[in-house]
């Protein structure tokens, strides 16, 4: 049980790693600190796996210098070539390999008992250690499949509308009833049938827990999925007596946990409505329904210059598609030429905006827009009734009123912005056929007060910047 008397230097680095990476998360959670967060993180990172490298003869370093090699360059590449909007389903992969690394580190302890210091002196393993092998390789392993469905569906790869199998909640509730009671059988038969079956059906019930789930409600899924890994990893630091694991694990668990629900919120969606699945069968069955053709009025970049200049209050509302066209740049050019003319801008930012939490932020944050100019939907919605602009740039699911009024819409109880109470909408994107990422029109288009700005996003912004200027 070498491992289990940790030396007190061991325990006080780990202890400091852990202290970094919470002020790491306190420091993430705005974006005015959001660099010091990533470095006490990145310390406290270095701390960990330092210290464990040191003190643990896990491998021959040659073997851990080739190993981090590989891995390193692998995702050093990856990070270079993702492009932001690709994002989620990087995250969704990632989480994968977490979970794969969980079971394989549960299959190695449970194969080598005696190396990872959970062996009784009658060669059998502690039976509260196979309470954690089991729990930490059935999480691992719903984590696995349940990312690569994830990935799948977000990278276009599957289709994002729910697969429903017939009597999939029974299927699912018996499966994971399953998994419990072989969890708890374990700890009495520690035969290979046992954690073979563990693992085998933890492998299914990720992926029938993930393939019913509709592509809009894909964002909370990952968040979930990052939960999950957390847990995954927290178990198994108990199995390998690592305190700056289960520490880590539970943050990354609990955060990824109150991430989720503040998802959940934003897009008023219950917890276990969207873990049950289904959400979005209607809009994907229905095809999008037959589009009605109603008058729209096309505006140019110089009406969008005029009527902004003579503005007192615009206020901007970015979405998925200024991310695409990465117009942040000229957004903020336009801004700063608004500002000069006595305009007062803010730009509006919804929980869910663009494809994964705070993207936004991140890419206002990049072309330097001020952090005082930037809200969140719920600070920011009153104020549309006395805006003379609401200028929406690539968003269309979080200003659609149908999540309001409209019961069969797939986003419906959604919060969204009031942009209809703004006394003009510029509403910027490609063409009229372009549908947001839950598919379904959207009414503002048609609004007597709407003109549509049809282009790239940045190109129409680098015109308006063009237009204000003369
Ligand atoms: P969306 O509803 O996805 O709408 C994007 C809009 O951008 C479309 O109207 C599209 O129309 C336009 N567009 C695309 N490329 C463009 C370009 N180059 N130039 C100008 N316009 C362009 O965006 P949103 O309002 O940000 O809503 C986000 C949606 O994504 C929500 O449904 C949310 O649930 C979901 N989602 C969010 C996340 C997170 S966590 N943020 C993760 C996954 C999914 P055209 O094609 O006509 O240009």
């Amino acid at each position: 049980m070498e491992h289990v008397a940790v030396s007190p230097w061991v325990a006080l680095a780990y202890l400091v790693s852990g202290v970094l990476f919470i002020l790491a998360l306190r420091g993430l959670s705005s974006p005015a600190t959001s660099r010091a967060g990533n470095r006490y993180g990145m310390i406290g990172m270095t701390i960990a796996v330092a210290t464990t490298l040191l003190t643990h003869e896990i491998a021959s370093l040659p073997e851990i210098l080739v190993a981090l090699a590989i891995g390193g360059g692998i995702g050093f590449v990856i990070a270079r070539k993702i492009a932001m909007t690709d994002m989620p389903q990087l995250v969704a992969a990632f989480h994968s390999l977490v979970g794969l690394a969980a079971v394989l580190v549960g299959l190695a302890a449970y194969l080598n008992p005696g190396a990872f210091g959970i062996m009784l002196p009658d060669g059998q393993i502690n039976p509260v250690s196979r309470i954690e092998l089991g729990l930490g390789i059935a999480i691992g392993a719903i984590t696995f499949s349940g990312s690569v469905i994830a990935f799948l569906k977000l990278a276009g790869k599957m289709s994002g509308s729910p697969i429903l199998l017939p009597g999939r909640h029974v299927l699912n509730l018996g499966t994971l009833i399953a998994i419990v009671g072989l969890v708890a059988y374990f700890t009495q038969d520690q035969s290979a049938w046992v954690i073979a079956t563990i693992t085998v059906l933890s492998f299914i019930i990720g992926f029938l827990l993930i393939i019913p789930i509709g592509g809009a409600d894909m964002p909370v899924v990952v968040s979930m999925l990052n939960s999950y890994s957390g847990w995954a990893a927290a178990a198994m630091g108990f199995t390998l007596h690592n305190t700056a694991m289960i520490v880590t694990g539970a943050l990354v668990g609990s955060s990824g946990a109150i991430l989720s629900y503040i998802m959940c919120k934003a897009m008023n969606r219950g917890f276990l409505a969207v873990i049950a699945g289904g959400f979005g069968a209607e809009a994907a069955a229905g095809g999008g329904a037959a589009k009605e053709q109603r008058p729209w009025k096309r505006g140019s970049a110089e009406d969008a210059a005029y009527m902004m200049k003579e503005a007192e209050n615009v206020i901007i509302i970015p979405g998925y598609g200024m991310a695409v066209s990465q117009a942040q740049h000229a957004l903020r050019e336009m801004g700063d030429v608004l500002k000069k003319e006595g305009v007062n801008v803010k730009y509006a930012i919804h929980p869910v905006a663009g494809r994964m939490p705070g993207h936004m932020n991140v890419l206002l944050a990049e072309a330097n827009v001020p952090y005082d100019e930037v809200f969140e939907l719920e600070d920011i919605n009153s104020e549309f009734a006395q805006a003379d602009v609401a200028f929406i740039i690539g968003a269309n699911d979080v200003v659609n009123p149908a999540a309001k009024t409209d019961k069969s819409s797939p986003i419906y109880g959604m919060p969204v912005f009031d942009v209809d109470k703004a006394k003009t909408i510029f509403f910027v994107k490609r063409s009229m056929g372009g549908v947001g990422y839950a598919g379904v029109d959207n009414d503002v288009f048609y609004m007597d007060q709407t003109m549509m700005l049809l282009a790239d996003a940045k190109k129409m912004v680098e015109d308006i910047v063009k237009a204000l200027q003369h």
